[in-house]
Order: structure tokens, then sequence, then C-alpha cells
């Protein structure tokens, strides 16, 4: 599936993806053979049925029976959802290609055994397997807004638990500053991470503000059955108010510390993918606007205006203030 758009307010993917940083990137490395990797994964046929694949994954998925759970009426949206098959097959996950359509390659995650890593500034360092976590965590469904760096958005149910439930569940010491997550590491499944100008494994941090924020939300659960690979199985953060770059997937590590975190992003590319990520309509990213995105619903793509925090501002505002010489917003 290869969603083309339009130009003017719409970005095309290509100049807004983070994979034009790579692009970038790669002019410095000069001499090396990096691109027949990329031009492969492009051209991957979308072979298979999405049907069975998710079948497939409900079949090998211990978590099923947990679903659904019920919705907590305070999280609710300002718009329809999006069509589910859309929000499955329209993705971002770079472990599996630089390109949308890595549904397909995902499914080759092996999300059973999954154990869960809490380290660093913690009372005890524990390692707890992700269905004893899943046990012990209250689980509820939630409807969120979600807005890419890029500029696109959908709206979406994630069913899962607060991440201050995790936070507490690991009893970090009280002077941690920052919560720090991993992606799993496997490039046997997960090519992309054989992209070595990639500084593997994905990363992503929040202050212990943020984290213990009532808004920051672990997903476990996508449209009432466990999240499928894709999005991020079998742990998937949510923090509605930021650029999705920030909902790192797949996490196997939950690291307490009193330095800030590199993420991912902000090690490849600092001036266009920040720490704090926040979203605002009226700070564009260095190369396009982030007035407007381009949202999928049920009747098709539609352009709307960009909220502050994408509208979320006033459960999250207040983290903000009082932060000098930062960008806040990039
Ligand atoms: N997490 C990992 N581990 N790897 C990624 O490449 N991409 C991020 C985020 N989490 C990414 C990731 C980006 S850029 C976005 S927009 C969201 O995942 C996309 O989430 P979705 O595909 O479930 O909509």
């Amino acid at each position: 599936m290869l969603i083309k758009i339009k130009r003017g307010w719409e970005l095309p993917d290509s100049a807004a993806t983070p994979e034009s940083v790579f692009m970038n990137r790669r002019t410095l490395l000069k001499g090396l053979a990096t691109g027949p990797l990329l031009a492969a994964g492009a051209a991957m046929p979308f072979a298979g049925g999405l049907g069975s694949a998710l079948a497939d994954e409900e079949q090998e998925d211990p978590s099923a029976h947990l679903y659904p759970v019920e919705q907590n009426p305070a999280y609710t949206l300002d718009r329809p959802l999006t069509p589910e098959d859309i929000a499955t097959t329209y993705n971002n996950y770079y472990e599996f290609g630089s390109y949308k359509e890595i549904w397909q390659e995902a499914q080759a995650l092996k999300i059973r055994p999954w154990t869960v890593e809490f380290d660093g500034m913690v009372e005890e360092p524990m390692t707890v397997a992700i269905d004893d976590l899943l046990a012990k965590m209250p689980l509820e469904e939630r409807l969120y807004r979600h807005r890419c760096v890029e500029a696109w958005s959908i709206a979406v149910p994630y069913s899962g638990f607060p991440l201050k439930a995790l936070v507490d569940f690991a009893r970090p010491l009280g002077d941690a500053k920052y919560l720090v997550m991993q992606t799993f590491e496997d490039d046997d499944v997960a090519q992309g991470q054989r992209q070595f100008w990639y500084p593997w494994p994905y990363i992503e941090g929040l202050t212990m503000a943020e984290a213990t924020n009532e808004l920051a939300f672990i997903a476990t659960g996508y449209y009432g059955k466990p999240i499928p690979k894709q999005n991020g199985a079998p742990l998937r953060l949510a923090v509605p108010w930021k650029y999705g770059f920030k909902h790192i997937k797949g996490i196997v590590r939950f690291s307490f510390t009193d330095e800030r975190p590199v993420s991912f992003w902000e090690e490849l590319a600092g001036n266009e993918y920040g720490f704090w990520a926040n979203v605002n309509p009226d700070v564009p990213h260095p190369r396009w606007s982030q007035a407007n995105e381009r949202f999928y619903g049920p009747d098709g793509q539609e352009r709307l205006p960009t909220q502050l925090y994408n509208g979320y501002a006033e459960q999250v505002a207040s983290l903000y203030e009082g932060i000098e010489n930062e960008l806040i917003f990039m």
C-alpha cells in the first residue's frame, strides 16, 4: 500500500519522513554502499492477507483473553476513530524498514517469551515476564489522538495502563529524574537493525514528571485486541501530546537515571527531533510547517488544523512552565 498525497499543505512523506534524515546522513557516509538495502525494502511486494496475519497473532498471544477492557470516559475524542485497517497497515517502525508498509515484516517478531527489565536508579532491579506484568497492571481503554512529526495523524483506541502504575511498580529512587525506554534488539527478525548507520537500539526518554502525568500510557492493546506487532506489541508508549516518534514500540527495558538520555532520533538529527517534541502548530519543523495535519478518518484523508500539545494542553502545559533555554516544541 503506497499512499500518495498531494503537494501544498500536504507534505510529501518522502520529504517529511525521518528517512530524509537518513538520506542527509548518507551523503556524509561517503563510499558506503547503503542504497540497495533501502531500495530492496521499498520494492517489497504487499503479499498475503492482513486478516490471516492478525488471526495468527491472536493465536500466538496468550494475553488475548484480557481484551476488550472497559473504556475510561475521561479520554474521548473530538473526531471519529481511524479505521483499524489503516492504523495497522500504515506505520513507522524502522526496525522493520524505513517505509510505511512494514506490517508484514513485523510479523516475524516473537512476542513470547518476552521479558521486561527494570534497572538503574531503582530500589531493586527486576526482570519480569510480560504476562506477569500484565496481570499486575490496571487495564483500561482510552481513545487518543496521535500526531506524527511527519504531519499525518490518526485517532485510535489503546488498551493498556497508565505509565504511572508501571513507575510505581518499578520503585525508582527519589532522585531519579528521567525514565529511559528501550526497544528489543534482534537483527535476525528486524532487518532494519542491520542498517548500521542508525544508532540502535531505539531509545526514548521522559522526565519523571512527564512519565507520571495522567496522560502517559503504556499500550498493550489496540481496537479491543492485543496490540499488533507493527504497532508495538507487547508494550508501546503513548504520550499523545508529543510527536509520534516518542511513542517507542516493542519495549524491553525501563531504566531510571538522573542524566537526560539522548534518544534515537535526537542522536540522528537533534535539531529536527529533540528530547521534548511537544506538538505546537506555530513551531515549524526546520523543513516543513506543523500548522496542519493529514488526518486519516473513516471518509479518507482530511486536512485539520493542528492543536497546541495536540489538544491536551489542559493536562500537560503546566509540565513545561518555567523551563528556559530549551526547545520544548522541537
Ligand atoms: N518505535 C520504534 N521502536 N521504532 C520506530 O521506528 N517509530 C515512531 C514510533 N515508535 C518507531 C517507534 C514513529 S516516527 C511513529 S509516528 C510511531 O511509532 C508510529 O506508530 P504507529 O505505526 O503505531 O502509528
